[in-house]
């Protein structure tokens, strides 16, 4: 029973972080900023990974371990819908944290480099799709807490 607690307030921990480091990054890649952060986009986008990481594992412990059991959960479409669109929102970070390894190594030569507009756009569209998954995830979570 504590377990399955503390695995839920780390849960709810990992995915508002998770939030809180895709808005940053959008706040960062404003265009009306004189100049893209480049290091602290790159940190951001780390912290994102990292959790995105834990919260993989920690959701993996609570089907495993949770008091509703594995079954609960493995023969629910909604959970299925639900590891889907995480996938998915993981697979369309892969455009930013590229664009940001690209950007931070050209800096590394050339110190006064700022990624160009169409490749700012580029990641923020990435973003805004991200974004759209994260309006799906807690509604399929609630969903499938619920057995619908
Ligand atoms: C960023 C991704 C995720 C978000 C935003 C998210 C969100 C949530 C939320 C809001 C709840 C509470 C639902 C409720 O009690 O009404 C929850 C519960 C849960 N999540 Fe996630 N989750 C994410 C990723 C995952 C992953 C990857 C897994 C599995 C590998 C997972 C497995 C679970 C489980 C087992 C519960 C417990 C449901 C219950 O109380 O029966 N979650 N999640």
């Amino acid at each position: 029973m504590i377990a399955d607690f503390i695995l839920a307030w780390m849960h709810h921990l990992c995915f508002l972080g998770m939030a809180a480091a895709l808005a940053m990054q959008w706040a960062l890649l404003n265009p009306s900023r004189p100049a893209i952060p480049l290091a602290l986009l790159g940190k951001t986008d780390a912290w994102y990974g990292s959790l995105a990481m834990l919260i993989l594992a920690i959701g993996a412990a609570r089907v495993a371990w949770g008091p509703k059991g594995a079954a609960f959960y493995l023969d629910n479409p909604v959970f299925w819908a639900k590891i889907a669109v995480f996938l998915a929102v993981g697979a369309i970070s892969a455009l930013p944290t590229l664009n940001y390894l690209r950007w931070r190594q050209q800096a590394r030569h050339n110190a006064a480099f700022q990624p160009s507009p169409a490749d700012i756009g580029r990641v923020r569209q990435a973003i805004r799709l991200q974004f759209l998954g994260w309006l799906a995830l807690p509604i399929l979570a609630a969903a499938m807490a619920r057995g619908l």
